[in-house]
């Protein structure tokens, strides 16, 4: 595929995302202006999942644009008829935002967790050579089509299919560890597969509330645990897929009506949907799946307990199943507002191998309560 002026196009993004003040380290405007995404985004879909092709006169800008290009969609065996987004072109700024937050340098060994097309691999390998990279991703589909486009690239980094929660311990220990699929969890494996004070940048969040997740920043320490901030992240990553053929999506739990109970409280909707208490609400319900809608939400969880909230104040509840969720979520705002509202990025992450722990401050600061407050 030929595009002559694809270097003005990726220098005038560069630019753009210099203004935004996303790219403060020169080396990186540099990486961006020499790496061609054209070439790892042959075809994608727009914002109505209609297909855009090398023909289209929308292409080139499309390309350079700071969008994020869907590349592949499939259907959940589950879910007959829905086409679901299953791999992307993330958007160069969040991108760009997160290879600052990795902190690497030259010599450095990188895992990517999520090759999708191969186009962060390639701004790793342009940054740091191909030898020093490595990525892993689920779908062979998508591991022969980035390996070959990244070898037409001039770039040969270690492409591997596998499920990423496993990392890549044949070219372990790593300096950092990023991932560009969201996780419920951080698997203790990233962490046994990196260096003591190396980094693993992860995004965490849940299928059923992605909005209440976070990138997280974790630094390896001596005793092998990693604990690092959050930072805000509302619109992150796709959810992980535990199985090639399954999008991870939001689980859909059914609802039974039959013991429908009814009352009021002073916690509305919009609570859900507030940084830090979303974070909150999700780590004390941690199987959450909320559906949003106009004038009210719907949240279940597995056990098959529902709520219906309204936005307006006082919030009219029905709730039903094993347990009143909408208490659990009252309660979470309550030690929410004790503790001063805090967002999203006051909070921080460490992570064991007996799982992971969200803090308030510090790392030896107050432990989020949950699963389930009561
Ligand atoms: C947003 S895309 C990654 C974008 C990519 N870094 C790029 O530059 O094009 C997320 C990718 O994660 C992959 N993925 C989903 N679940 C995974 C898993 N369990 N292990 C590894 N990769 C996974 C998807 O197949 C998808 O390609």
């Amino acid at each position: 595929m030929t595009f002559d002026d694809w270097r003005d196009w990726a220098a005038a993004l560069a630019d753009r995302l210099c203004e935004q003040g996303v790219i403060t380290d020169p080396a990186w405007r540099e990486v961006v202006t020499s790496v061609p995404r054209h070439m790892f985004v042959p075809e994608f879909h727009d914002d109505t999942f209609g297909l855009v092709g090398t023909g289209d006169p929308r292409w080139p800008e499309l390309v350079y644009s700071d969008d994020t290009l869907v590349t592949q969609r499939k259907e959940h065996p589950d879910q007959p008829g829905f086409q679901w987004s299953t791999s992307s072109s993330t958007r160069p700024s969040l991108m760009l935002r997160m290879l600052h937050l990795l902190d690497v340098r030259h010599g450095m060994n990188v895992l990517e967790i999520g090759t999708g097309t191969g186009y962060n691999a390639a701004l790793l390998c342009e940054r740091l050579g191909s030898e020093h990279v490595t990525t892993v991703d689920i779908d062979p589909e998508l591991t022969g089509a980035a390996r070959a486009r990244l070898a037409g690239a001039g770039y040969s980094p270690t492409v591997v299919t596998r499920d990423g929660v496993r990392g890549y311990a044949e070219r372990a220990p790593y300096d950092r560890v990023i991932t560009t699929v969201a996780t419920e969890r951080v698997p203790y494996t990233w962490v046994e597969q990196t260096r003591r004070g190396g980094i693993v940048l992860a995004d965490v969040r849940p299928p059923g509330m992605t909005w209440a997740g976070a990138l997280t920043r974790l630094t390896v320490a001596e005793d092998g645990t990693a604990s690092g901030p959050l930072h805000t992240c509302t619109w992150g990553f796709m959810s992980a897929r535990a199985d090639v053929a399954r999008p991870g999506i939001p689980q859909a739990f059914g609802i039974d009506a039959t013991n429908t109970r009814s009352r009021t409280s002073e916690v509305g909707a919009e609570s859900v949907h507030i940084s830090g208490l979303s974070l909150l609400i999700w780590w004390c319900l941690d199987d959450i799946t909320v559906f949003p809608g106009p004038d009210e939400i719907q949240i279940s969880t597995a056990d098959g307990s529902w709520a219906k909230v309204s936005k307006a104040l006082p919030a009219r509840v029905e709730h039903g199943g094993p347990s009143d969720i909408w208490a659990e979520v009252e309660h979470a705002h309550a030690w929410w507002t004790a503790r001063g509202r805090p967002g999203v990025a006051v909070f921080g992450l460490t992570v064991t191998p007996e799982g992971q722990r969200f803090w308030l401050e510090a790392p030896d600061g107050e432990t989020v309560p949950g699963p389930r407050l009561r």
